[in-house]
């Protein structure tokens, strides 16, 4: 993800999320937090989906994936998630979370589709409507620390890692969850 998506990020954030992020949380995200590294799924010059992680010693956490209404139901959500995957494990991660509304079917079906499993709930998570997270984990073994480079170059999932120094505010704190690691995992 480069700074000149995020119009068009905006534009899917706003069309996925009840709270989206603001285009502010995404430039800080890309410009001053270390930790975090997005990607973007592009058809033609077209951005149709992202995802986010940060990536803390050997832990990745999930901050956002998102696709394109148009564009959903084609894979292109399983294939960002699945480079995200790989990528993690290549930079030494060995497992992933997230966190998803209990609502939230369709992704929830992505994420047990690549092997995630609910291993806990944060009561209230969201502050919109104070619904529930489900926490969900995946190891990431299964990946050999290696990503395709047919993938890389050839275009569903491009990725562009941006680092930078420090971070104010946690990426879920910035659309009404909260910080990954608070307490509440059971
Ligand atoms: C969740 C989201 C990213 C999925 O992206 P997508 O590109 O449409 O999903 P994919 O086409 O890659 O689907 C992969 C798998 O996920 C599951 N899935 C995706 N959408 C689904 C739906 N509407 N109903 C049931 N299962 C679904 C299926 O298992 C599917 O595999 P299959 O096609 O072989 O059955 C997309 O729906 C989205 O952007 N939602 C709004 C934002 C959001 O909720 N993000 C997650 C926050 S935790």
């Amino acid at each position: 993800m480069r700074t000149t998506d995020l119009d068009r990020i905006q534009e899917i954030e706003r069309a996925s999320f009840t709270v989206p992020w603001s285009r502010n949380a995404f430039y800080g995200e890309l410009a001053d937090n270390h930790f975090a590294r997005y990607i973007v799924a592009q058809r033609g010059d077209l951005v149709v989906g992202y995802a986010g992680m940060w990536l803390i010693l050997d832990e990745a956490h999930i901050t956002n994936i998102a696709v394109h209404p148009e564009a959903r139901r084609q894979h292109v959500g399983e294939t960002l998630l699945r480079y995200a995957m790989a990528y993690a494990r290549s930079q030494g991660a060995m497992r992933m979370t997230l966190e998803v509304r209990v609502s939230n079917a369709p992704a929830q079906h992505l994420y047990r589709k690549l092997g995630f499993t609910a291993k806990g709930v944060r009561r209230g998570y969201y502050t919109d409507n104070h619904e529930d997270a489900i926490i969900m984990w995946a190891e990431l073994g299964q990946f050999d620390g290696r990503i395709d480079p047919d993938e890389e170059a050839g275009a569903a999932a491009q990725g562009d890692a941006v680092p930078g120094a420090g971070g104010e505010k946690s990426a879920e704190d910035r659309r009404g969850g909260r910080r990954p690691g608070d307490a509440g995992e059971v």
